[in-house]
């Protein structure tokens, strides 16, 4: 089979980037046999948070999940036995024993009383079932604990407090510090710290930081939801003098945020920390310390802060012990009472996914003087300054720059780090960021040793330019900071092709680029925005990637929020004014994130109660579309953004593509009529599933009668169309089969090049192994030309690009506006790679079955690996000698519908091994 090459010219992979990160993800070869003896139960998680310990959640009844690693041949679950150990934090706890019969081992409902507030459990689970052994028993499991977040409003005490001097609402704001001092008495039995902010907060204890979550509380619709994080901070407390602080930033409570200019102060003008630490002592009272009007504000050595401008530091203006603020005594500068704003307590909401925090770091791969003459001087720099240095960091990420020092270095030397994604004419190409300026800057102190990260600032980057350092910068003195929300790694991908290989992986980095706090489009220009068309063409890629079903469950609550408040789900989520997109208006692809992501979290979770929190959300969209469409059921009106950066659209005009956006507008508007009534289906609501399941086979009808034509052609005769229309199920099974006959023409036509956009791209190649062409979707996965999947590969890209020619075949940087190397949305094909190439795909909610169907598409060698909700399963295979040999994991609790050479087998848990001739 042809291997594919990198035509001459090209950059070729990119040098391997040296990440400093958790152990590598197993390939199938790693997984253990799920068939063996009974295996004492694994992976014990609350709710959708990652597995482990949970602290503050959402609910007062959290579910539970765990894996059962393996079991012997028969085995049949019959109980799950869950030991509570439960009471108040630093009191006494007592053990009940919760026998479930009919147990599962997914989403087990809380088997004891509400937790109250400040009360712990202790939980750990044992299963008892039958087997071809007989009966047996597992042993216990780890036990991991869990605690509330403050889910009533009485139970805040704290005001949000902030600057109390005039301040500017229209220029840029110093960032500020609050601290609060305060005695205990020594009896100290436990504590705990809720923190939450208008902007963006870092709490601090007793000279320490409490945590290492960074960006806190993210970005929700704050009018609505204000997340607040719990921390136990016990062991930071003393008898005697303490203090408590915070350093705060404007985030995108106040910052600038948005395109063509953007807007500040869009929730309020004030910046302010909401922080109340609970004190339990030994005789059970308790001493509740809460910002208040008792709280000092100052400045410190953070001048300005913004997440698209950066951030400036100047460490002269820090204490000789840069904490000393944060700690008992008297600290220098000047501090001020606090301004006190009314209370948040009712949208006050503990969160329901895992916080952002540091996920690794990048050594640099090259470092090297920009070349002069025509050396690009940033604002401020003049020509005979120090030198400017270039760093590659082999990966494009979202974070930020640490560096250390070299001992010696003058104070008041000025450091200035400019980030960009690229380089072009072996510059910094800046041009992508459009109005966001990225650039952090530091000024010594002149101490041995400095070292600095921004706090409340991040960039989406590969390479850094460094001004102002003196001599040549060490390796070991940078590093690139990888910035996401905390995230259980599910999903690895491997073939024969490591071009495909760097092509998953892209999309793989591209969802860690933009799934920080919310789902955004990119992490580096002036947008950084919740687009709802991103992750409705996403979300099955993402589901495989990570569990990001809690930040997406989340994100949901939001758009039902501003859906709600706008009559349609809104093109962004938050909402902010944007010109253009103000209102917002009704449109295919983007709305259909309201059906698509929930269903998707269904599918690959197994868990109904997100049918149940989104179902009206999801309705009402259809039901919208329904009223837009009319009786024709058409969706033929409006402004849609249809097949949005297909490879025809000038670099001007995104939305010019060569399909109809009406046809893609009714294609999805029949795909979520289907999805809502299988989702009500779902949820036992008959009437509604077959009013839905109607509606959408009129649509289908209608579809056929407005696109479809005597010889199988559509209106449109693009790539996209027929993808969509055999996706979306709108034709009937010759006209679906003609239509896979024609998307191979039309691949055949373009010589592989790919040729759709947003809407067409998540299927195109999943509408062709559906239809039995597989010698089609190899050719358009296997090609290297301009526009293809791997066209950007084999020009060094390591995320994926948000134009297919982001970076024309030259070198030069797409002249259009939406020119990102960080956007996710075309990576979307690596949900098709895990579940039809490799094989590996959900057949009922949670993977409680898993249909394995492997399509070789050229390649010798595929497999996907997938931490599923009953845990690892795999589907791995090789093609050798005209015989294709296949090996899967099925994990404990699950079974697999194996379709292998025109055969179908069913398996239970276990590893098994198949041969069939390979195809041809
Ligand atoms: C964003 C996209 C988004 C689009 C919609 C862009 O500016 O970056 O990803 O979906 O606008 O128009």
């Amino acid at each position: 089979m042809p291997k594919v090459t990198v035509p001459e010219g090209r950059p070729g992979l990119a040098p391997g980037a040296h990440l400093v990160e958790p152990a590598p993800f197993p390939t199938a070869a790693d997984l253990p046999d799920p068939r063996g003896p009974l295996g004492t139960p694994t992976r014990l998680r609350f709710e959708h948070l990652p597995p482990g310990d949970a602290l503050g959640i959402a609910t007062a009844t959290p579910r539970l999940s765990f894996d059962v690693p393996s079991a012997p041949a028969g085995w049949q679950l019959a109980s799950v036995t869950v030991e509570v150990t439960c009471g108040p934090i630093g009191g006494e706890a007592s053990t009940t024993t919760h026998t479930l019969p009919n147990a599962a081992t997914l989403h087990l409902p809380w088997p004891d009383e509400p937790l109250a507030l400040r009360e712990a459990a202790t939980v750990r689970v044992r299963v008892s079932g039958t087997s071809d052994e007989g009966e047996v028993t597992s042993p216990w499991s780890d036990p991991i604990s869990v605690e509330t977040g403050i889910l009533a409003a009485e139970d805040w005490q704290a005001l949000p407090v902030g600057p109390s001097w005039p301040e500017n609402p229209d220029a840029d704001r110093r960032p500020s510090r609050v601290r609060h001092a305060f005695d205990l008495p020594g009896d100290i039995t436990a504590a705990r710290l809720r923190v939450s902010a208008h902007g963006l907060i870092r709490p601090w204890l007793n000279g320490e930081r409490v945590d290492d979550d960074e960006l806190v509380p993210g970005w929700t619709v704050y009018g609505e939801r204000l997340l607040h994080r719990s921390y136990d901070v016990t062991d930071l407390l003393a008898a005697g003098a303490n203090v408590l602080a915070a350093e705060l930033a404007d985030g995108w409570y106040r910052g600038h945020i948005g395109f063509d200019g953007g807007y500040r102060n869009l929730y309020g003008a004030d910046q302010a920390a909401i922080l109340q630490l609970e004190v339990v002592h030994g005789d059970g009272s308790l001493t509740v310390v809460a910002t208040d009007d008792a709280w000092q504000v100052g400045g410190g050595p953070i001048l300005f802060t913004g997440l698209y401008e950066g951030e400036t530091y100047d460490a002269r203006l820090a204490d000789d012990d840069p904490t000393a603020w944060a700690r008992p005594g008297e600290p220098c500068g000047t501090w001020l009472p606090v301004a006190v704003h009314p209370s948040d307590a009712a949208r006050l909401e503990a969160p329901l996914d895992a916080p952002v925090q540091t996920q690794g770091e990048l050594t640099p791969v090259a470092i090297w003087l920009s070349p002069a003459p025509e050396r690009f001087l940033p604002p401020g720099i003049e020509a005979d300054d120090p030198d400017v240095w270039l760093v590659d960091f082999g990966q494009n990420i979202a974070g930020r720059l640490r560096f250390v020092l070299p001992d010696g270095t003058p104070a008041g030397t000025t450091i200035r780090i400019r980030h960009a994604e690229v380089l072009e004419n072996g510059r910094l190409g800046v041009r992508p960021l459009r109005g966001a300026a990225a650039t952090d800057t530091y000024t010594t102190r002149g101490d041995a040793g400095e070292e600095w990260e921004p706090a409340f600032t991040i960039h989406g980057f590969r390479y850094a330019e460094i001004t102002g350092w003196p001599g040549e910068p060490e390796p070991d003195a940078l590093r690139a900071v990888v910035l996401h929300t905390t995230m259980e790694r599910l999903g690895g991908f491997a073939s024969s092709e490591p071009l495909v290989d760097r092509l998953h992986e892209n999309s793989r980095w591209s969802m860690t680029g933009n799934f920080v706090a919310l789902p955004t489009d990119c992490p580096q220009r002036d947008e950084r925005l919740g687009w709802t068309g991103d992750v409705a063409a996403f979300a099955p890629t993402a589901a495989f990637h990570y569990d990001a079903t809690g930040l997406l469950a989340s994100w949901l609550v939001d758009l039902w929020l501003e859906q709600q408040a706008h009559g349609t789900v809104t093109w962004y989520v938050p909402v902010i004014p944007g010109g253009f997109w103000t209102p917002p208006r009704p449109a295919a692809v983007w709305g259909d994130a309201a059906t698509i992501t929930p269903w998707t979290l269904y599918e690959t979770t197994g868990d109904r109660r997100l049918l149940e929190d989104q179902w009206e959300s999801a309705r009402q969209w259809v039901d919208l579309v329904d009223s837009l469409a009319g009786e024709g059921h058409v969706w033929d009106s409006g402004m849609q953004l249809g097949d949005w950066l297909d490879p025809s659209a000038p670099p001007e005009n995104p939305m010019q593509a060569m399909t109809d956006p009406y046809l893609v507008a009714t294609a999805y508007f029949a795909q979520s009529a289907r999805i809502v009534a299988r989702w009500a289906a779902a949820l036992g609501k008959e009437a509604e599933a077959s009013r839905y399941g109607e509606l959408a086979d009129a649509i289908a009808a209608a579809f056929r009668d407005a696109y479809l034509q005597p010889d199988g052609r559509l209106s449109s005769d693009s790539q996209t169309a027929y993808a969509l229309a055999i996706v979306c199920d709108v034709l009937g099974e010759d006209d679906r089969v003609r239509a896979g006959e024609h998307l191979a023409r039309k691949v055949a036509e373009s010589e592989g090049r790919v040729a759709t956009g947003f809407a067409g791209t998540p299927v195109v190649c999943a509408a062709l192994t559906a239809t039995g062409q597989d010698a089609a979707a190899s050719a358009l996965l296997l090609e290297t030309g301009c526009p293809s999947w791997l066209y950007a590969v084999t020009m060094g890209a390591t995320t994926t690009w948000e134009r297919w020619d982001s970076m024309l075949p030259d070198g030069s940087i797409n002249p259009g506006e939406m020119t990102s190397f960080n956007h996710y949305a075309l990576g979307a094909v690596a949900a098709w790679l895990q579940r039809d190439v490799a094989g590996l795909a959900p057949a009922a909610p949670g993977y409680a079955e898993i249909l394995v169907a492997p399509h070789p598409v050229g390649l010798t060698h595929a497999e996907a690996v997938h931490v599923t909700p009953y845990g690892p399963a795999a589907s791995s295979w090789s093609v050798s000698d005209g015989v294709l040999t296949l090996d899967v994991v099925v994990p404990v609790g699950a079974t697999a519908r194996v379709v292998l050479g025109g055969e179908e087998t069913v398996v239970a848990h276990g590893r098994h091994t198949f041969t069939a001739p390979s195809p041809a």
